[in-house]
């Protein structure tokens, strides 16, 4: 059985008259250890989508199962305990807490798995050695560059070894060597330890590094395919990389 199912998903946002039907009608399907890319443009639904999987934002119509929960029923005080125990963000602008160092950040999720603070701490530092800020452990979140940030944003979102992992434009931010650095790090880290991936993203290049991608159109699926090409882009041969821009994604 699937890991998560979207059925019949619908959301609809109204402003004064206005009414924007940000998904129509979504029915997608995800695997326990897949990483699976929602591409769009801008305004076509991702974030809406994603937010709704998280159990972030409750949907008009539809539902989304977790492991066999309705995670769109859930109370708000269940739906948080849920979001505790079985799923870690990485965000476009980091939301790293400013006070806070990075292992103190990275620590944060396991608050609530009941470990002392010496186990958490042992935990975060791995996680940052992981990620390559084994040098920046004491740093706060202005004492490091955007890629560095994003980096402890990974090592936080990975380390409880949450269920499913949720991405949404993880690199909006970044420059494109820093991309690379970064998608290489997530995307090692969640097939290390076969974790389900759903990375939301505007960018052809970076789908390229999930197993699959879903096309978003207008709040509907308009394609589903594995990708061909899980080379990560910068690795590609130059004819190689001429052939899939000219090629289509879904
Ligand atoms: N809170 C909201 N209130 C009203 N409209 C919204 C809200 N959030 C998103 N929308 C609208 O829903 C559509 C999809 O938005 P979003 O999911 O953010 O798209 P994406 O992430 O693909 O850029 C857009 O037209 C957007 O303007
Ligand atoms: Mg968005």
């Amino acid at each position: 059985m699937a890991l998560i199912h979207v059925e019949n998903l619908r959301k609809v946002y109204r402003i004064d008259q206005e009414k924007v039907v940000a998904l129509n009608r979504i029915n997608l399907s995800v695997e326990s250890g897949e990483i699976c890319c929602i591409l769009g443009t801008s305004g076509s639904g991702k974030s809406t989508l994603l937010n709704i999987m998280a159990g972030l934002e409750k949907p008009s119509k539809g539902r989304v199962m977790i492991d066999g929960v309705d995670v769109t029923a859930l109370s708000e005080k269940d739906l948080a305990l849920f979001r505790q125990k079985n799923v870690g963000f990485v965000f476009q602008s980091y939301n790293l807490m400013p006070t806070l160092t990075a292992v103190e950040n990275v620590a944060m999720p396991l608050m609530f798995r009941g470990m002392n603070k010496e186990e958490r701490n042992r935990e975060a530092v791995k996680m940052l050695r992981a990620v390559s800020l084994g040098e920046r452990l004491l740093h706060k979140p202005t004492q490091m560059s955007g890629g560095q940030q994003q980096r402890v944003g990974i090592a936080r979102a990975f380390v409880a070894h949450p269920k499913i992992i949720f991405a949404d434009e993880p690199t909006g931010n970044l420059d494109t060597k820093t991309t690379k650095e970064v998608m290489e790090i997530m995307v090692g880290m969640a097939r290390k330890h076969n974790e389900t991936l759903i990375l939301v993203t505007h960018d052809k290049d970076i789908a390229r590094y999930a197993d699959r991608i879903v096309t978003v159109v207008d709040g509907n699926v308009k394609g589903d395919c594995i990708n061909q090409s899980i080379v990560p882009a910068a690795q590609q041969s130059q004819p190689e990389k001429a052939a899939l821009a000219g090629g289509k994604v879904s």
